[in-house]
C-alpha cells in the first residue's frame, strides 16, 4: 500500500539488525504498524503484536496478523452458496449493485463525484459501498465470523488506493482524473502467513499499550515530521470504519481530534519518546528514524541511553533512496537511520 514512510524497502535492513543483535528472539513488537508491512514479514519467524493509533491500519493488522490462517467463510458457503467473497464482489457487475439504497451509499455520497468530489469514481465508489455495506450485512447476521470479517475489511482497505484519485495521500484529491481511478475497483485479496502463534493486534497509543506487554524485540517506527496520519489517510480510515461521520471542507475531512500524534510536534516528539522507551519491557529495541526528523539524533541516543545498556547502543545509516538520484548534495546529508539498544 502506498503509505508515507512504508517501511517494504527496509525490510532487508531490519532483518540484518535482528540477526546480528537477537538472534535467539522468538516474539517482535511492532508498536507503530501502518501498513502493517513490517509485522507481516517478520510474521514467519516470530510471535508478532501489532498496533497503531490508526482504525483502517488495525483492520489490516487484524485480518493478517492475529488472524492466523486464509478463513474459509464456511457460513458463506453453506448459507448463501458464495465459495470465495473476494471473487464474489469483483465478478459482479455494477448493475447488480445499483439495488444498494441511496442512503446506504457512503462513498458515493462523500468522496465521489455525487457528493462533490474526486477521490474516485461514482462506479468505483459504489463498488467499494456495496462490499463494504454487504461484509457489514454478513457480520451482523453472523455469517462471517469477527476474523472473517477483518478479514474482508482489510481487503477492501487495501483495494482503495489503487483505484484513488490522487498523489498517494488524502490531504486533496486531483482535478483531472488520473488514469489509475479509470481502474475497476477490486477487493484486494491479502495473503496470510501463518505461524501458529498466539499473535496479536492493537489500536491505541503506543506507549500506554507497552505498560502492557512484553516481549523480545521491539520496532518502533513513528513518524518522524508535523504530518499527522490521519488527515492524510481520512478516506482509509471511514473505509474500515464505515461509521458514516460528518466531514468538513473541500477535501471532507473526518474528525480526528483522539488520533493526533505527539511523535508529530516538535515540542512533544522527544517527551512522547522517552515515555515509550521508559514503558518498553523488550530485550532488543530498534528504532527507524530519519536525520532529517523532529527528533535529533543526540536526542534519540540521551533517551535510548537513559534507559538502555550505553554500550550496546548502535547507530546503522541507511542511504536515502528517494532522493538519491535527485540531488546528491542531499544523498550525502540525509539519513535513514535504524538504531539499536538493549533494554
Ligand atoms: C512511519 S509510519 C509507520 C509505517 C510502517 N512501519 C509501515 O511500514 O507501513 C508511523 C505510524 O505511527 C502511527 N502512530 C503515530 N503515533 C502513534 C502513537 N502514539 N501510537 C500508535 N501509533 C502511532 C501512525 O498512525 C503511523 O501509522
Amino acid at each position: 500500500m502506498r503509505f508515507i514512510g512504508c517501511k517494504t524497502l527496509l525490510l532487508d535492513q531490519i532483518k540484518g539488525v535482528i540477526d546480528e543483535k537477537a538472534p535467539d528472539a522468538k516474539s517482535l513488537c511492532d508498536i507503530f504498524s501502518g501498513t502493517a508491512t513490517v509485522a507481516r514479514y517478520f510474521k514467519q519467524w516470530y510471535e508478532v503484536y501489532s498496533n497503531d493509533l490508526l482504525y483502517f491500519s488495525y483492520v489490516l493488522q487484524k485480518g493478517t496478523i492475529e488472524n492466523d490462517r486464509m478463513p474459509e467463510f464456511e457460513g458463506l458457503k453453506a448459507d448463501l452458496s458464495i465459495q470465495d467473497p473476494v471473487e464474489y464482489f469483483n465478478s459482479m457487475d455494477i448493475s447488480d449493485m445499483e439495488a444498494l439504497e441511496q442512503e446506504k451509499r457512503f462513498f458515493q455520497n462523500t468522496y465521489a463525484p455525487t457528493g462533490g468530489r474526486m477521490y474516485v469514481t461514482d462506479e468505483n465508489a459504489l463498488r467499494i459501498d456495496f462490499a463494504r455495506n454487504t461484509v457489514e450485512d454478513w457480520y451482523k447476521s453472523g455469517l462471517v465470523s469477527e476474523d472473517e470479517y477483518f478479514y474482508l475489511v482489510a481487503c477492501i482497505v487495501e483495494g482503495v488506493p489503487f483505484v484513488s484519485n490522487t498523489s498517494g495521500t488524502y490531504g486533496a484529491f486531483h482535478k483531472e482524473w488520473e488514469r489509475r481511478s479509470y481502474k475497476k475497483y477490486e477487493v484486494y485479496r491479502l495473503s496470510v502467513t501463518e505461524n501458529g502463534k498466539n499473535n496479536r493486534s492493537y489500536n491505541c497509543d503506543g506507549a500506554e499499550l507497552l505498560k502492557h506487554i512484553q516481549g523480545d524485540i521491539l520496532y518502533i517506527d513513528p513518524p518522524y515530521n508535523e504530518r499527522q496520519y490521519l488527515p492524510n489517510y481520512h478516506v482509509l480510515e471511514t473505509a474500515a470504519k464505515y461509521d458514516f461521520p460528518e466531514v468538513r471542507g473541500v477535501t471532507g475531512q473526518r474528525p480526528y481530534e483522539n488520533q493526533k500524534s505527539d511523535f508529530c510536534l516538535k515540542t512533544k516528539a522527544v517527551s512522547a519518546f522517552d515515555e515509550l522507551i521508559k514503558n518498553a519491557r523488550f530485550q532488543h529495541i530498534i528504532l527507524s528514524y530519519s536525520t532529517d526528523g523532529l527528533m535529533s539524533v543526540s536526542d534519540i541516543e540521551e533517551v535510548m541511553k537513559k534507559y538502555g545498556k550505553e554500550s550496546s547502543f548502535k547507530i546503522y545509516e541507511i542511504p536515502y533512496r528517494r532522493y538519491k538520484s535527485r540531488n546528491a548534495t542531499l544523498t550525502d546529508k540525509l539519513k535513514e537511520l535504524l538504531v539499536y539498544i538493549e533494554k
